[in-house]
């Protein structure tokens, strides 16, 4: 997911795609599918040996290839690996001082627990649907558990934009992409568009 607004991409086209991060595994920038790829409409198998050279290694490549693509988070099917892994996090930009701040997180067989009724419609935009931002409405708040990279738990009750990026990334473990849950397509359309002169 992008937050919306999103931080300049420039680093993008100068970024070197292959960092040594660990002695055994380089790093690696992978391609993103696109919308239309019927891998992101899978749902993704659970996770069943943490911390295993596996896994660390397709974390390292998910991190590499969010940060490169200035990303918000970034879920395993999208790099063609059908797990229930997801990376999120947004750090503070004083560009855009409301953005709000989301930990960097590795959340692994998430289960998501609404709570409360209130939905909230606000901008999305996917790496999976480059150039596009729908309005998506979103429980405001929840409580998720899962697991870390060693598998420690995570259990975390949390509102606002953190909630919406897990349930965003989380909606990738079913193949559901953010489109499917846009209620009037009239929400729907080129960022340059929608939001002229605002970064991308
Ligand atoms: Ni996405």
């Amino acid at each position: 997911m992008w937050p919306a607004p999103v931080r300049a991409a420039a680093s993008v086209a100068s970024h070197d795609s292959r960092v040594t991060v660990s002695s055994h595994h380089i790093a690696m920038l992978r391609p993103v599918l696109k919308m239309g790829d019927p891998l992101l409409l899978q749902v993704a198998r659970p996770v069943e040996k943490f911390d295993t050279p596996e896994l660390r290694a397709l974390l390292q490549d998910m991190h590499e290839t969010m940060e490169a693509l200035n990303g918000a988070g970034l879920a395993a099917p999208q790099i063609g690996v059908s797990q229930q892994v997801v990376i999120f996090g947004v750090s503070r930009n004083p560009r855009y001082p409301q953005a709000e701040e989301v930990p960097y997180t590795v959340l692994i067989n998430p289960q998501l627990e609404p709570i409360g009724e209130e939905i909230e419609e606000d901008w999305e935009g996917c790496l999976s649907v480059p150039g596009m931002r729908g309005l998506v409405p979103r429980h405001v708040r929840l409580r998720y558990r899962g697991f870390d990279q060693q598998g420690g738990a995570i259990d975390r009750t949390v509102s606002g934009f953190h909630a919406r990026v897990v349930q965003h990334e989380v909606d990738h473990l079913n193949g559901i992409l953010y489109p499917m849950r846009i209620r009037d397509l009239r929400n729907f359309g080129f960022n340059e568009t929608l939001f002229p002169g605002v970064d991308d």
